[in-house]
């Protein structure tokens, strides 16, 4: 038998409000295979000043520990307290570091688990198996809500060293997701959903049960999107459709920030992205971020800006986003202020994708509701789609079976020219006369179609299956169109086409 550990872990208010702990913790050398786990708790107190902040809490890792297990537990809990939680190994606490490009960060569950367990091989979802590279590690705490008396917390950490060693780790070499050769066509309209959570956060679902529905409702493709964590994406190859689906299946992470959410979309495997920063005017964090996802072909779209839950309401800078999230799930009145926010950027000259997410936790929430719609060219890939929505090439409907044809015919030297969705039309063109909006819909029986320009709502008309709607355009900035139903819930939006 090995000798015990001993173990030494020391409380230190330091003269600031705030108080941090160190430990230190001194391991034995494992002398045998049956070496016993080496358990300790570490206690702390965060003061109701700390509430948004993290704090760090480091405990060291030998090279022998094979599997490390942190069970969180803290006062209060559901009554006036809440305290996120996640992981960083001893590449240090930055999502990114940007000398190396590595990520300490081994993986992130919020306030959804109180605990995880990470070896070579295996961990707990929202978590990231490897290599438990010796040194320090910080156990993060996110105060997200502290009552009067503050939070008292306890991590009961359990380090093991396994005799029969876990499997190396390897990166895994099958793809990710599915892409099918490159099409034929020159562009295709891919009907789609950015924006869903399952048990890599702080979902029920198991991605297996989101691809199914997806299936069901002839998605071409999906993207989940956990909450700071890349864990979902780097696992995401256990769930490759099969059937002969070619659902794509993206890579994306709700960076979920105290002053919002946003979806950085379109990832790399393993990439991270930084979500602690404020929303003070010298705090560069979510700008910088934002530029990070952009610089390696991610785009960059803000959440639900206006919905009404704890932290949800977008304080962030507004300038830095290629696309916002005006329809979150089933349409609310909180949606309708999005929409119209978004309207009023557009009528200032903005080029901004307004998007659609459903959001979908858990049963009985679905993907697809509503479903976001995106011109690709070429080869039906996440890089395709993510180029596509920076375009502008995209219109929301609720769901299957409802389907948009809108463009504007121009003529040019006696040709006549469809441009689409997202399309910039030089003003020029339309002064020459005879342009037009063209709107068709099937699956909206008994709606309107709202036409809008920067001057807002110009014709509405009643829908007809099928039936092209043209609406002259002359002397616009941008045209798009709404369709709402008899109570005035919208069914449908286009992304406008831009006159300049
Ligand atoms: C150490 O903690 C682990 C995980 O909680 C537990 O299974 C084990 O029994 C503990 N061992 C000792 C000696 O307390
Ligand atoms: C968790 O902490 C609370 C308050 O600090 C305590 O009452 C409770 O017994 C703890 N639960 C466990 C499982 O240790
Ligand atoms: C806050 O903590 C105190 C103990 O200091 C407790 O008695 C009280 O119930 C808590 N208040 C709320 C609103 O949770
Ligand atoms: C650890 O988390 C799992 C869910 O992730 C939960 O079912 C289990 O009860 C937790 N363990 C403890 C000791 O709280
Ligand atoms: C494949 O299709 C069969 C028959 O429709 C169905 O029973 C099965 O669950 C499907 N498998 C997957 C992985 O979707
Ligand atoms: C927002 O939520 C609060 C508390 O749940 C509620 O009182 C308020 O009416 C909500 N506002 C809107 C616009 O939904
Ligand atoms: C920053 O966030 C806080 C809390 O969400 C909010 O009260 C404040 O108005 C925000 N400041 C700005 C400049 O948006
Ligand atoms: C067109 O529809 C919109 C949305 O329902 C409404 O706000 C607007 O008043 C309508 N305009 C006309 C001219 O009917
Ligand atoms: C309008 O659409 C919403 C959402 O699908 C639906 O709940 C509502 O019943 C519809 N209203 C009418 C009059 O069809």
């Amino acid at each position: 038998m090995g000798t015990l550990a001993s173990i030494f872990a020391m409380m230190k208010s330091s003269i600031f409000l705030s108080s941090v702990l160190f430990a230190w913790i001194r391991h034995a050398n494992a002398q045998s295979a049956l070496r016993e786990p080496t358990n300790f708790t570490l206690t702390g107190h965060i003061t109701p000043d700390q509430l948004f902040s993290f704090v760090y809490v480091p405990f060291h890792v030998s090279a022998e520990v094979t599997s490390i297990y942190v069970l969180q537990n803290y006062s209060f809990k559901g009554a006036g307290n809440s305290l996120d939680l996640g992981v960083f190994d001893p590449h240090g606490v930055a999502a990114i570091n940007s000398e190396t490009g590595y990520s300490g960060s081994r993986g992130w569950s919020g306030g959804f688990r109180n605990n995880f367990t990470i070896s070579a091989s295996d961990a707990t979802p929202g978590y990231n198996a490897g290599p438990l590279f010796p040194g320090t590690w910080n156990v993060v705490l996110g105060p997200y809500a502290t009552n009067r008396s503050g939070i008292d917390w306890t991590l009961d950490i359990s380090l093991a060293y396994s005799p029969s060693s876990s499997p190396l780790w390897t990166p895994s070499l099958a793809p990710i997701y599915k892409e099918p050769l490159p099409s034929t066509t020159p562009w295709k309209w891919l009907r789609g959903d950015f924006h869903m959570h399952t048990i890599y956060s702080d979902g029920r679902y198991l991605p297996s049960g989101h691809i199914a529905h997806a299936i069901s409702y002839d998605l071409d493709f999906i993207f989940f999107s956990e909450h700071n964590t890349d864990s979902g994406n780097n696992n995401i190859g256990r769930w490759i459709p099969a059937n002969g689906s070619d659902l794509l299946i993206g890579r994306a992470i709700e960076v979920t920030t105290r002053h919002g959410h946003w979806q950085a979309i379109g990832l790399e495997r393993s990439q991270q992205v930084e979500w602690r920063y404020t929303n003070s005017s010298d705090d560069t964090g979510f700008v910088d971020a934002a530029t990070q996802v952009r610089g390696s072909g991610g785009l960059v779209s803000i959440n639900h800006p206006f919905q009404n839950c704890s932290r949800c309401d977008w304080t962030l800078d507004w300038d830095h986003n290629d696309a916002i999230e005006v329809w979150n799930g089933r349409f609310d009145p909180l949606d309708e202020v999005a929409v119209k926010f978004w309207q009023g950027e557009l009528a200032q000259g903005k080029k901004l994708t307004a998007l659609g997410g459903s959001d979908a936790h858990s049963p009985p929430d679905i993907n697809g509701l509503p479903t976001t719609v995106v011109r690709a060219t070429g080869e039906k890939s996440q890089a395709s789609i993510v180029e596509g929505v920076k375009r502008g090439r995209v219109y929301l409907v609720e769901g299957p079976g409802m389907d948009i044809a809108f463009g504007v015919v121009y003529g040019d030297g006696g040709r006549k020219i469809k441009a689409e969705i997202g399309d910039i039309v030089p003003k020029a063109a339309l002064s020459a006369g005879d342009a037009y909006a063209s709107f068709s819909a099937t699956g909206f029986e008994g709606a309107h179609a709202c036409f809008v320009s920067e001057k807002g709502y110009f014709h509405n008309v009643s829908i007809v299956n099928a039936q092209r709607i043209q609406q002259n355009v002359a002397g616009m900035d941008f045209v798009m169109v709404e369709v709402r139903n008899a109570s005035d819930v919208l069914l449908g939006l286009t992304n406008p086409i831009y006159f300049e």
